[in-house]
Formats: structure tokens, sequence, C-alpha cells
């Protein structure tokens, strides 16, 4: 299974961590030097991907020129010989035409922005990824996920999935386990943030999916659910009918960035990750890890 293309839903608010998304997106926050929205791009290149597709809303327009070229920088950094500082802005920089941004116009849901992307992705598989998620791991979520899927049926659906505690699968879509081969398994049902105590399992999906494009047909008419929003785990739902999914424990640490505590535990790992920054930041670290 080929997967060119991968879709980046970045038009939510960030209302977990105002005011810093009050005029920035939240995908913009920076993990040590780069900002998220960086971070799942790599990981969807290392992956293979050929196609970026971010699906955009109001006050998004710093993650378009993120991906764009800046030439009064170039140009300056170019009469002060930063050659470094311009060596990461050209490794960073993605090969024209190989970015695409759509809008999602109303915040109803992820399933909703998803949708969204239908004519960019077309007929063909294709990822999605939740820039909230980071996971610190080489080979990265995505191309593990990939490389399990390589072994799958045609028209298999794959999910990334992680176990949580008991007492946290109420803020997750939560996946069955069917029939088990090593680290992956057969979903056996599916549901969005289950109320307490009636999870069927502890593996959550973690914002990470290789999807069939069938699903857009389903999430045309899908119908508003948890929270009031048309939920992508809905249509998977309605898609599981007709296909498998599976699942897939990934090796890796994963952070959820979009909580306060979670974004700072990821900048304290990917930092602590770099060799540049770990010998100083561990001193550093000692001073407030002291009573
Ligand atoms: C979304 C998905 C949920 C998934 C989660 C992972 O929820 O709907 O199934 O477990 O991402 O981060 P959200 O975090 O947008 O509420």
């Amino acid at each position: 299974m080929k997967i060119r293309k991968a879709v980046f839903p970045v038009a939510g608010l960030g209302t977990r961590v105002l005011p810093a998304t009050k005029a920035m997106p939240k995908e913009m926050l920076t993990i040590v030097d780069r900002p998220l929205i960086q971070y799942v791009f790599d990981e969807a290149k290392e992956a293979g991907i050929e196609h970026f597709v971010f699906v955009t809303g109001r006050n998004k327009t710093a993650i378009e020129d993120h991906f764009d070229r800046m030439y009064e920088l170039d140009a300056t950094l170019a009469a002060r010989g930063k050659k470094t500082e311009m060596e990461i802005l050209a490794r960073d920089q993605p090969e024209a035409g190989a970015v695409s941004f759509t809008r999602q116009q109303s915040p109803l849901g992820l399933g909703h922005a998803v949708w969204c992307a239908r004519d960019i992705v077309g007929d063909e598989p294709f990822a999605v990824v939740l820039p909230d998620e980071l996971v610190l791991n080489k080979p990265g979520c995505l191309a593990q996920m990939i490389a399990a899927a390589s072994e799958l049926p045609e028209k298999a659906n794959v999910l990334a999935v992680q176990e949580v505690p008991a007492d946290q699968t109420h803020q997750y879509g939560i996946c069955g386990v069917g029939k088990r081969d090593g680290k992956m398994f057969e979903v056996d049902g599916m549901v969005e943030k289950p109320a307490k105590g009636t999870a069927p399992s502890n593996f959550s999906i973690t914002g990470r999916y290789i999807l069939q494009p069938e699903i857009f047909k389903i999430l045309a008419t899908q119908e508003r659910g948890a929270g009031g929003e048309i939920q992508l785990t809905d249509a998977m739902i309605g898609l599981s009918k007709t296909q498998k999914f599976y699942g897939v424990e990934f090796e890796g640490e994963r952070h959820d960035c979009g909580s306060k505590s979670g974004f700072l535990r990821a900048n304290i790992a990917f930092a602590m990750a770099r060799p540049d920054l770990r010998d100083g930041l561990r001193e550093d670290m000692k001073k407030y890890l002291a009573d």
C-alpha cells in the first residue's frame, strides 16, 4: 500500500493554551526551536509522504508562511554570511507544489476537517496526522505504521494505538482488541470519548491514521457525535462495516502537546534528546529539582 498524501487538520482554536494561542496558531508553538507543525511534517516526510495537505482556518496564515520561502530573510542571511541558518531554512523547505492548503470554514469537528481535504486527496489511501501529538522515536510513528500496513491486504485502515490508564480513556477514541499478531491487532469496535467505566479496552487512538478514501463518502453525511462535533471515529465505525481496521502499537514516547503539562514535558524530552542541549539542561534542571 503506497501512501503519498498526509492530511494535517490544523483549524483548531487551541483554547487549552490561551492566551498563547490568541493571535498565533497552536501548531506554531515551539518545542525547543521548531514549531509543532514542523515536527509532524518531518515525521510524514521521513515516512515517504510526498504531498502535505493542511486543513486550516481563520488566524492560521502563519502556517502557510512557515512553509513558504522568505525572500527578504534569505537575502539578509546571505548578505551577512549566515550559512548555518540558511541551511536550516533550506532543509525545512518543502518542494514546490508539495503542499496544499484548504480551509475548514466552521469548527465542526475532526471528521469534518478531514472531509474538507477530499478533493485534494482524491481516490487513494492517505494518512491523517494530528499535530497535537508528538512521538519521540526514530523511525517515527507514521513510518512504523506504513511499514506495518505494507503487510496488510489492500483496503486496510490502520490506527496508531497506545494504552492509557483507565481513568484517561474518556479523553480519547478507544478501540476494542480483536485477533492479535505481535504489535498489531484487528480492531473490534471503536468509541469516541467513552463515558467513564465503559471503554472496551485501554487502547487509545493516538492521532495517526491510515485511511481508505471510502471514508470521505461516509464523512459527507456523518452526523454530529461526542461534543456535538462530526467525529472521525464515528465515520471509521461506519467504514469498519465494510473494511478492516488494524491497531498498531508503536514504539516511542507520546506527548500530548495540546495540554500545558504535556507541552512542557515534550519540550524537556525533545531537548534532552538533543546532543547540543542535553548536558546544559541537565545541569540547569538540578536547581529546580533540588527540593
Ligand atoms: C482526537 C480524536 C480521538 C483521539 C485524539 C488523539 O480527539 O477524536 O479519537 O484519541 O484526537 O489525540 P481530540 O484530542 O481532538 O479531542
